[in-house]
């Protein structure tokens, strides 16, 4: 079918629904939603079979949907009508939620039902869920939904609320009132969902030190406690503020924008606070080792079982700072020397990385230089991952990667994905040339003219695809927990299995020969005089691309990339 995607932005969702329907065959085109007009001069050029909406917060214009069946994704059970359906279910801590896909009619969320799914709803951020179990209840949903379509018989079901199974009502949008923290009376159960239901956007309006802020992401602290709202120890960038019965962390801020200034961006939150933060709070580190059983806020753990090791990193965003890549590297290396003949790499939910810490870039006061440190110290833990040979590598993504996290994962021995992950192997919409030795992995993995391919078109790609492309060397089924259970088992296996020695002497032949033939500082050196030249040269588009991404600017048109797909 010629299927048109309609979304106020290409974002995770629509990426994910983009990539599972082209790989079932069905044309794909897709549209921004940045005015009726531009909707309908679309429709009209694509002349779709079906149009499909996985994200939006605009209306669909009358004329189109009279003519055609546009099916809207509505993160909400059955009857459940809203701007802010998943805010509501993560602050009420409801514990399942659903998808469901609507036709669009005159009323918002009103339409036919064409499917639904529930999820349960696990304890994360707004985002997190949004980019795990919302995305793949949304796409069996949308699935279900178009293969109904498909039959020309389908009669969706009108929304009747005197169905028992429509348990949803009409909520009103989910403003700050609702989201308040009172530091003196609130538990820390009441503030984790606070901050969790407004994770990643809009954050909680809050104030520290005289100054307003919005707090995005929260994490329960198991020891540390204080007197309630103080903010009582800092971690590599967070700050721990104590409850009336405990503490939580707070890794990001964003200061609120004064009327009239220049928009705002998150930031770790001590460099939010900067100078505000009194001295005399304590910085309260934690090893991989030690957070790997505790109940902390840490992006790095490390564990070992049955002689496999795991080192689990979990970085908001998946952005990775200097900072945050010299913690990992020394982490890695300390893992590389341990007795375990297998080492897994990789968050246990959500993105695995999408390269350099662009925000945090923002923030310096010399992005260029910024750039520079960022970007060698992401290719530093690169090559640790590269040189190790005395142990295998599995890269495992439980979710999305980009950019440089995506050549990341590339640098082990094997990549396994959960099936719904969405890849994106190129840098160019960031203005990039891309370092992160991608031009000695990628093509040694895809082929020299696939690699141009993914490089230069800049599409997303899904683990399914992306194993046919020997891009990825698996794509296991299930939610995150199964995907982990299957990835233990098979570290296990590999860890046992009698072949492993012959494997890591052919691994260390392999890498002597490459280095015979090109050494890795060759490949390093060229990459980066790309990259210096993005980041110095005058005229290049980098630092603009960048300040638009990280302050959100809306894009004016659908990007060409994404038009004749
Ligand atoms: N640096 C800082 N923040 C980043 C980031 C990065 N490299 N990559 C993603 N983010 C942030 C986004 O700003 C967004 O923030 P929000 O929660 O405040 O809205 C959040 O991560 C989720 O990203 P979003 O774009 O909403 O998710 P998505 O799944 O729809 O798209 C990407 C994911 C990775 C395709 C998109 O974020 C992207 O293009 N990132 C930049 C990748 C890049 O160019 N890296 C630098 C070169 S190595």
């Amino acid at each position: 079918m010629r299927i048109l995607l309609v979304a106020s932005a290409f974002n995770s969702l629509t990426q994910r629904v983009h990539a599972e329907l082209r790989e079932r065959g069905h044309r794909v085109g897709v549209v921004l939603a940045l005015g009726e007009d531009t909707i309908r001069a679309k429709v009209a050029e694509f002349a779709p079979d079906l149009i499909v909406a996985p994200m939006l917060t605009s209306a669909i214009p009358e004329d189109i949907w009279s003519a055609h069946t546009v099916l809207i994704v509505h993160p909400g059970p059955k009857g459940d009508r809203g701007p802010s359906s998943l805010d509501w279910a993560v602050h009420e801590g409801a514990d399942e939620w659903g998808v469901t896909v609507l036709q669009a009619v005159a009323e918002m969320d009103a339409g036919p039902i064409w499917a639904t799914e529930p999820f349960p709803v696990a304890a994360c951020g707004k985002s997190e869920l949004y980019r795990t179990e919302v995305a793949d209840a949304a796409v069996r949903a949308v699935l279900t939904a178009v293969n109904r379509y498909a039959t020309g018989a389908f009669v969706p079901e009108p929304l009747d609320y005197d169905r028992p199974d429509v348990r949803g009502v009409l909520r009103p949008y989910h403003a700050q009132q609702y989201r308040r923290i009172d530091w003196t009376t609130d538990d820390t159960a009441t503030v984790l969902r606070r901050l969790r239901a407004a994770d990643s956007q809009p954050g909680v309006l809050d104030e520290l030190y005289g100054r307003e802020f919005f707090v995005h992401g929260g994490h329960p602290e198991d020891r540390l406690r204080g007197a309630p709202g103080a903010v009582i120890a800092t971690r590599d960038g967070a700050i721990c503020r104590a409850t009336v019965d405990g503490a939580v962390w707070l890794p990001q801020l964003r200061p609120r924008r004064i009327p009239g200034g220049p928009t705002t961006f998150k930031m770790p939150a001590t460099t939010a606070l900067g100078a505000d933060l009194p001295p005399g709070i304590p910085e309260a580190p934690v090893s991989p080792a030690e957070a790997a059983t505790r109940d902390t806020w840490s992006e790095i753990r490390y564990r070992e079982e049955n002689e496999v090791g795991y080192l689990e990193f979990a970085f908001t965003s998946g952005a990775m700072s200097t900072e945050q890549c010299r913690r990992l590297l020394a982490a890695y290396r300390e893992a590389a020397t341990r007795p375990v003949n297998v080492l897994v790499l990789g968050p246990a939910r959500d993105f695995f990385s999408n390269g350099i810490h662009l925000n945090v870039i923002e923030a310096a006061p010399d992005p260029a230089a910024e750039s520079w440190a960022n970007i060698n110290a992401m290719d530093d833990l690169v090559e640790a991952i590269l040189t190790t040979t005395d142990t295998l590598v599995v890269a495992a993504l439980a979710g999305n990667a980009a950019a440089g996290g995506v050549m990341l994962a590339l640098a082990a021995d094997e990549v396994w994905c959960r099936a719904s992950t969405v890849l994106n192997p190129h840098y160019r919409l960031m203005g990039l040339y891309g370092s992160e030795y991608w031009t000695y992995t990628l093509p040694r993995r895809v082929g020299a003219a696939t690699a141009e391919r993914l490089t230069t078109e800049a599409l997303p790609v899904g683990a399914r695809a992306a194993v046919s492309l020997g891009l990825v060397d698996r794509a296991l089924p299930g939610d995150a927990a199964h995907f982990w259970d299957q990835v233990r088992r098979d570290a296990e296996t590999l860890s046992a299995a009698p072949e492993l020695a012959d494997r890591l002497v052919r691994k260390k032949r392999r890498r002597a020969a490459d280095e015979a033939e090109r050494p890795l500082s060759d490949y390093r050196a060229t990459e980066l005089g790309h990259m210096w030249r993005n980041f110095h040269a005058p005229g290049e588009p980098y630092h603009a691309l960048r300040r638009d991404f990280v302050h959100k600017v809306c894009p004016t048109r659908t990007p060409d990339h994404l038009i004749d797909v």
